[in-house]
């Protein structure tokens, strides 16, 4: 079994992160906590305070999403999601593949009377219940579940030689875990459509395009950018954070109107919280803030 040292990490990133205002200064007030390293098909980390790192390692099978590692994936976010150490989590893989889809061998001799009956692959989507922010690091290829587990974070980055595409209909089927729902409102229909129906794939530069990514990093630095973003969202109020999170994914499923009265209703919430106080004293002080989730 493979461990991530804290230490490793931390020692790659700088210290302090350029910043745009005082109150984004990172007052570093988060203890790191031991993660659960007993996976057998994930790693786990901590590798800068208050930032969960989940890293699928099956490399033999390009990160095929099978069962087993499903658990995994959604044990470890979980228990990330109710870490009170944990402000922001990054989902990546390996250089050569974030995940090459579904397990197709775990998949090719199930019947239709067993994927309906146990609703297969429908506890893949647990990753979109995680409150806290999640970030997608994708290296290589993103393909079918690959490309829709990515989809379920809230903000993807790519790798530049990351290679995306819902390829499922070259196997006799359609994207089963978000792929024809989500890859459609993130890219548009005529596009989605496109490369649903042909299998094609797409590159992270088109996915930047796009909008389905939001930033494209070389190879080898994809995950330390994560981090760093990871690391200034935790920085962060967590009640805000989390607010901000529900208030965008809401107005993703709902009219204008309806988002804007959450919106508003969320944001008068915070005023009842030691975190609001906290960042406007401290600007008006001109010190950083100490947030406390409270
Ligand atoms: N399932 C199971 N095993 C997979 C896999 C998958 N999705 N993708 C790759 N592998 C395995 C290969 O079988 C191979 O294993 P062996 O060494 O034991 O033969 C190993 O990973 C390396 O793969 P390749 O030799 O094929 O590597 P490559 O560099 O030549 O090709 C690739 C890479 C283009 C990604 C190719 O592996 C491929 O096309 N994979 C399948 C992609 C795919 O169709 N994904 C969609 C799956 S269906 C789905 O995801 C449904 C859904 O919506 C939930």
């Amino acid at each position: 079994m493979q461990s991530i040292t804290s230490v490793r990490l931390t020692s790659r990133l700088p210290l302090t992160f350029n910043h745009a205002t005082r109150k984004s200064q990172i007052v570093s007030r988060f203890s790191t906590t031991a993660p659960r390293l007993d996976y057998e098909h994930i790693i786990v980390s901590t590798p800068v305070p208050g930032v969960r790192q989940v890293t699928l390692n099956r490399p033999k099978a390009l990160n095929a999403l099978f069962t087993p590692l499903i658990l995994e994936v959604n044990d470890a976010l979980k228990a990330a999601d109710s870490d009170d150490e944990v402000g922001a989590i990054v989902i990546t893989g390996g250089q050569k593949a974030f995940a090459a889809g579904a397990d197709i061998k775990e998949m090719k001799d199930k019947t239709f009377a067993e994927v309906y009956k146990h609703s297969f692959i429908r506890n893949w989507s647990d990753a979109t219940q995680i409150r806290k922010p999640l970030l997608a690091a994708v290296n290589g290829y993103a393909l079918g579940g690959g490309c829709e587990l990515a989809m379920m974070a809230d903000i993807i980055y790519a790798g530049e030689k990351a290679v995306f595409g819902q390829p499922e209909i070259k196997l006799g089927i359609i994207p089963g875990a978000g792929g024809t729902q989500r890859l459609t409102r993130l890219i548009g229909k005529s596009r989605a459509m496109e490369y649903i129906l042909t299998g094609k794939t797409f590159t992270a530069k088109e996915a930047l395009e796009w909008g389905l990514v939001s930033a494209v990093h070389p190879v080898d630095t994809l995950v330390d950018e994560a981090l760093k973003t990871a690391s200034l969202i935790a920085s962060h109020g967590r009640l805000a954070v989390q607010a901000a999170k529900e208030a965008v994914n809401y107005g993703t499923q709902v009219g204008l109107d309806q988002g804007l009265l959450y919106e508003r209703r969320l944001f008068h919430s915070l005023f009842a919280t030691k975190d609001q106080k906290e960042g406007m004293s401290a600007f008006a002080e001109k010190r950083a803030a100490v947030f406390k989730g409270e």
